[in-house]
C-alpha cells in the first residue's frame, strides 16, 4: 500500500532516512558526556520520530485507525513504565526493551517472508539468508533476556544446567537453528505449497530452535552477571535490527542496528574490564554454585566492628581538609542522592576539598551514580573516577561510603578465590579514616563478606542512606552554624 507521502521521489524517503542517522550519530556522541546526554537523548528521540513518521507517511503499513491505536496503548505502556520503575529497576526493563527489539526483528523478517510469497514474489538467497540470521539472533535476544530480566526481577532462580548437559542442549539447538536456516535459503519452497502456502515452515524452525537456545545461554550464567548479558543482549537487539533491515531494504533500520550493535558490544567489553572478566568466562564460566569464598561473615566480623554516629562523624568531618563521598547500590535504592549532594555542597561551602569517588560498576548499570548525581545538580567536576580517585585516597581525611560494597571490598586484590578477584575496586582504606553508611553487615551483589568493615580506621554508621546522609547535614549545619 503506498502512504500519503509516496507520490514524492525516492529521494525525500532516503534523505529523511540520511539525516535521522545524522542524528542518532550525533546523540549517542553526546551521551558520552553527562553534561551533554539530556541533549543527546532528545536528539536521538528526534531522529526516532522522524524515521517512524517518515515511514508511516510513506508506506502505508497499516490503516491510520490501527496505526493510531497502535500508538495509544504503546504511548501509554511506555509513559506508565517511565513514571513508575524505579532507577534500581532500569536494567530488567532495559532487558524488556532489548527483548522485545530482538523478538520484533524476528517477527518482521518472517512476514516479510510471508508478504513476499503471498504477492506471488519468490524468496531470493539474499532474503532468505538475511532473514534467517535475524531470525536466529532475534529469536536469542527475545528469550534471552526474558530470561535476564526475570533473574534481575528475582523471578527466575540462578539455576545451573549442568556444564556438559548445558553446553551440548546449546550445541544442539545452535546446530538446528542453523540447518533450518540453511534449509531457508537452499530450498526457499520447502513447505511452501498448500495446505501451507505462504507460511515458509523452515523459517519459523529457525525462530523456535533459536528460542530455547536463547534460553539455555541465559540461563546457566549467574545472576551477578546479568548486567553484562543485558549489554551483549543490547548489542545483539541491534545486530538482528540491522540484519531485519537488510531483509526489508530500510537504511535507517541498518543504521540504528549497527549503532545499537557496536554500542553494546563496547559498552560489554567496557563493563567487562571494568569487573576484570573475560566475556567468555561471563558467557561460559556458568554458576560456580559455592562463592568460592573460604572465609565466612563471623571469622571476619566478630568483634571487629566500631559502630559511630552521626555526631562522631561530623566532628570527624570537622577537621577535615578532605573528604571522599563513595557511592553505590544501597544509595540508589534510599535515592540518598539529594541528601548526600547537600552534605557535599556543605563540605564545600566550609572549605573542605570533597569529592565523589566512582566505580565504573557501582549499582546495577553503567553510569548509574553519575546519573542519580546528576540529577541532585552535583557538578560534574566533583565526580572522580576510579583511576583518578585512587591515588588520592592516602592523602584523604576522610572517606563516606554510602551504600557501596563490592566495589570498596579489599578481597579483590587478596583473595584469588573470591568472585570479586582482580575487579579493580576503590582502596578507601588508604584514607585516614572511614566510614561505612548501610543498614547492616549484609553482604552485596557478589555474596561475600567485606574485610573492610573490620579494618581499624573503619567505623560503621548503620542506617539507611537517605536517613543517615540526612541526619550528617542536620549535625554538620548545627555544629557549623
Ligand atoms: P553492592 O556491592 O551490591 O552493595 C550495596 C550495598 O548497599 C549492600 O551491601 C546493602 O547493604 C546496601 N544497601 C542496600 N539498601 C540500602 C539502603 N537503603 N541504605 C543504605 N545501604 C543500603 O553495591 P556496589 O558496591 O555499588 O557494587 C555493585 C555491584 O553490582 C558489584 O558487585 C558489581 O560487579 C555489580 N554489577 C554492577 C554492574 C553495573 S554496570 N553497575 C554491572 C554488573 C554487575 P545493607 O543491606 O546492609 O544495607
Amino acid at each position: 500500500m503506498a502512504g500519503v507521502l509516496a507520490g514524492l521521489p525516492e529521494s525525500v524517503l532516503q534523505l529523511a532516512y540520511l539525516v535521522a542517522g545524522v542524528l542518532f550519530i550525533q546523540g549517542l556522541r553526546d551521551m558520552t558526556h553527562p553534561r551533554t546526554a539530556t541533549r543527546g537523548n532528545a536528539i536521538s528521540s528526534g531522529g526516532m520520530f522522524l524515521a517512524v513518521a517518515i515511514t508511516v507517511l510513506w508506506f502505508e503499513v497499516l490503516s491510520p485507525v490501527v496505526l493510531a491505536a497502535g500508538l495509544l496503548v504503546g504511548g501509554a505502556v511506555g509513559a506508565y513504565l517511565a513514571i513508575t520503575v524505579e532507577t534500581t529497576e532500569m536494567p530488567q526493563l532495559v532487558g524488556l526493551f532489548n527483548g522485545f527489539g530482538g523478538g520484533a526483528s524476528a517477527v518482521v523478517a518472517g512476514a516479510e517472508l510471508v508478504d513476499v510469497l503471498a504477492a506471488g514474489g519468490s524468496l531470493s538467497v539474499g532474503l532468505t539468508s538475511t532473514a534467517a540470521i535475524a531470525g536466529i539472533i532475534g529469536s536469542v535476544t527475545f528469550w534471552g533476556s526474558l530470561v535476564a530480566a526475570g533473574k534481575l526481577h528475582g523471578l527466575v532462580g540462578d539455576s545451573p544446567v549442568g556444564d556438559t548437559a548445558g553446553h551440548a542442549i546449546k550445541v544442539v539447538f545452535l546446530a538446528a537453528a542453523v540447518v533450518a536456516g540453511l534449509f531457508l535459503v537452499v530450498r526457499p519452497d520447502l513447505g511452501t505449497q498448500p495446505p501451507l502456502a505462504s507460511w515458509v515452515p523452515s523459517y519459523w524452525v529457525v525462530v523456535a530452535a533459536a528460542s530455547v537456545l536463547g534460553v539455555f545461554l541465559v540461563v546457566p550464567i549467574g545472576g551477578a552477571d546479568m548486567p553484562v548479558v543485558i549489554a551483549l543482549l543490547n548489542s545483539y537487539s541491534g545486530l538482528a535490527a540491522a540484519t531485519t533491515g537488510f531483509v526489508l531494504n530500510n537504511t535507517v533500520l541498518i543504521i540504528a542496528g549497527t549503532l545499537v550493535g557496536a554500542s553494546g558490544l563496547i559498552l560489554t567489553v567496557i563493563m567487562c574490564e571494568s569487573m576484570n572478566r573475560s566475556l567468555t568466562n561471563v558467557l561460559f564460566g556458568g554458576l560456580d554454585g559455592d562463592d568460592g569464598d573460604s572465609e565466612d561473615m563471623e571469622d571476619i566480623y566478630e568483634g571487629q566492628i566500631t559502630e559511630t554516629s552521626p555526631e562522631e562523624v561530623v566532628m570527624l568531618l570537622e577537621t577535615a581538609s578532605r573528604v571522599v563521598v563513595v557511592p553505590g547500590y544501597g544509595m540508589a535504592v534510599a535515592q540518598a542522592q539529594h541528601a548526600v549532594a547537600e552534605l557535599v555542597e556543605l563540605l564545600d561551602e566550609n572549605g573542605v576539598d570533597v569529592e565523589f569517588g566512582i566505580h565504573p560498576v557501582a549499582g546495577r548499570m553503567p553510569g548509574h551514580m553519575n546519573a542519580l548525581l546528576a540529577e541532585a545538580d552535583v557538578p560534574y567536576e566533583k565526580m572522580r573516577e576510579l583511576e583518578e580517585v585512587n591515588p588520592s585516597f592516602s592523602r584523604t581525611d576522610v572517606v563516606i561510603v554510602t551504600g557501596a560494597n563490592d566495589v570498596v571490598n579489599p578481597k579483590a586484590n587478596t583473595d584469588d578465590s573470591s568472585p570479586i578477584a582482580g575487579m579493580p575496586v576503590l582502596n578507601v582504606s588508604e584514607a585516614q579514616s572511614v566510614i561505612v553508611n548501610k543498614r547492616s553487615l549484609s553482604p552485596g551483589f557478589s555474596g561475600i563478606p567485606n574485610p573492610l568493615f573490620a579494618k581499624d580506621n573503619t567505623s560503621m554508621l548503620f542506617g539507611d542512606a537517605k536517613a543517615s546522609m540526612q541526619a550528617l547535614v542536620n549535625e554538620y549545619k548545627e555544629s557549623t552554624n
